[in-house]
């Protein structure tokens, strides 16, 4: 898709987007066509349209040779724009489009940005290809043409800032859509080894290191936590290694990024319903955001050291499957009773922590993954749940979180629930029980950060959704590819 700030005005228009502030002032639209202007008039008059804030209306208009598609998109109050907003309105305006068929569009805005011409291209680019990604390769009759390209009609001094943004959100946008593929696919094709090599394919594309372990290799050095939620499935486990060295100091220490990689977790002996089975082909959302993440940051050529760990396995039930109530070491040497079988992201998560804080020496450590149904039932669909044990860190994601519209909400770590998950067996059982599930998740992994800065992502709820709204399509969103890859970029 072609994405630009127009130069010269054309004849013809195929599809026209006009944003106008609440004002509703068709007067301010600079450059837009007089006879373009005029048939907009004319629809005012005989149409009730007001332009608040995410009110859209298209309609078909008769200028054969100049336009063929309006689109009216309310802003509101320009200066109570954010991110998030904008990505809104830029994604629904040109949803409307693509569904009257439009594939070129003009997009006239006539609001004050409160947001600055960096920022305006970035969200533009990325709305633009965030709403117009589908998943279709595997239906037959599916469409196979949509927005080819976006032209932004306005005036401005430089054109430089904005040109900047529109590659930054490229970067970002692509490598969200590389997400979303991934945990599109369904487990009978992402399995743990094809997801290794699609690792080591991107690593060899976009010039990050890359190292794999397989089931042997994961015995002598330990990993049995890891291990023991793997052994119920005919697919091997893989421990994906990927290192980032973008700043040259050598002194700078790698950030740690461990993204949860279950391509299926049936649930292990504690079986899930069919309901709750049937998206679990997604549970390896974390591992993509980190894929993701990986390829944006190589991109944009960052000044960090970035070091990736994804414990890729799937959980199922064999006569080799763990069983409710195993006592097993992980690689850290604390004891785990495992009290449910369905905990296991956990699980493979602290091995894949304690791999990075003791072998990598990470200075930081961020996890990320569809943890827990409890932070659906907290926070839905529409918020990932966060926790930390250090405000720096917890306070650059919350400001990278507002760059890039993801929105994040904090669980308090209050050591009280640390009871919950005591065992009277072993050092530690992976299942807290009902209550603060989300919480008491996050502190099982705290336990294996040696006192690190540390945050923990759940994306349980966000990770997917089942209908179209604003940049997400159905499906996968891609979810914390953008938040990290700008987390890291206020961490350079
Ligand atoms: N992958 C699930 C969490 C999940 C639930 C992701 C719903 C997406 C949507 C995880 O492995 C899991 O099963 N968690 C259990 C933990 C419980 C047994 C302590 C849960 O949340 O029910
Ligand atoms: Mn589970
Ligand atoms: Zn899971």
């Amino acid at each position: 898709m072609k994405i630009d700030l127009l130069r010269k005005l054309t004849e013809h228009m195929e599809s026209v987007i006009v944003m106008i502030d609440e004002k509703g002032d068709l007067d301010s639209v600079e450059y837009l066509p007089e006879n373009i202007r005029q048939a907009i008039q004319l629809y005012l008059k005989q149409n009730e349209f007001k332009f608040e804030f995410n009110r859209i209306r298209s309609f078909p208009i008769v200028l054969p040779k100049h336009c063929n598609n309006v689109v009216l998109c309310g802003v509101g109050n320009a200066k109570e724009l954010n991110g998030a907003k904008l990505r809104t309105l830029f994604a629904n305006a040109l949803r409307a489009v693509m569904k009257l068929n439009g594939r070129e569009v003009y997009l006239f805005p006539a609001f004050a940005n409160p947001l600055g011409d960096v920022q305006f291209g970035h969200i533009l680019a990325e709305s633009a290809l965030l709403a117009e990604y589908k998943f279709n390769k595997y239906q037959a009759d599916a469409e196979t043409c949509g927005l080819e390209a976006v032209h932004l009609v306005m005036e401005l001094k430089t054109t430089r800032h904005i040109n900047r943004g529109i590659l930054e959100g490229r970067i970002f946008a692509d490598a969200t859509n590389l997400a979303r593929d991934l945990v599109n696919e369904p487990a009978n094709v992402v399995n743990p080894d094809t997801l290794a090599e699609t690792a080591r394919k991107l690593a060899l594309k976009h010039g990050f290191s890359i190292d794999v372990f397989g089931p042997d290799k994961l015995r002598r050095i330990k990993m049995d936590a890891f291990l023991a939620v793997a052994r119920g499935s005919a697919a091997e486990p893989r421990l994906i290694l990927m290192s980032y060295h973008g700043n040259p100091d050598s002194r700078s220490k790698s950030i740690g990024l461990i993204g949860k990689g279950l391509t299926y977790d049936s649930g292990g002996y504690c079986l899930k319903s069919p309901q709750g089975m049937v998206n679990m082909k997604t549970d390896m959302a974390g591992a993509a955001a980190v894929l993701g993440t990986f390829v944006a940051i190589s991109t944009l050529k960052l000044k960090v050291n970035v070091f990736g760990v994804i414990a890729a396995c799937e959980n199922m039930v064999s006569g080799h499957a763990y069983h409710a109530g195993d006592v097993i070491r992980s690689m850290a040497g604390k004891t785990i009773e495992v009290n449910n079988t369905d905990a296991e992201g956990r699980l493979t998560l602290v091995d894949a922590i304690h791999y990075a804080v003791s072998k990598e020496r990470v200075s930081k450590v961020i996890d990320i993954a569809t943890l827990t149904g409890a932070a659906v039932g907290a926070l839905g669909n529409q918020i990932s749940m966060v926790m930390s044990n250090n405000d720096a860190l917890l306070n650059k994601a919350k400001h990278a979180a507002d760059f890039t519209g993801e929105l994040i909400w904090q669980l308090p770590s209050h050591e009280e629930y640390l009871d919950l998950i005591k065992s009277d067996i072993a050092d530690l059982k992976n299942s807290g029980g009902p209550l603060a599930g989300a919480i008491t998740a996050g502190l099982f992994i705290r336990e294996f950060v040696d006192k690190k800065p540390w945050l923990h992502i759940d994306i349980a709820g966000t990770a997917h959704k089942d209908r179209e709204s604003g940049i997400n399509t159905n499906g996968a969103t891609g979810v914390g590819v953008r938040l990290l890859t700008q987390l890291l970029r206020e961490l350079e």
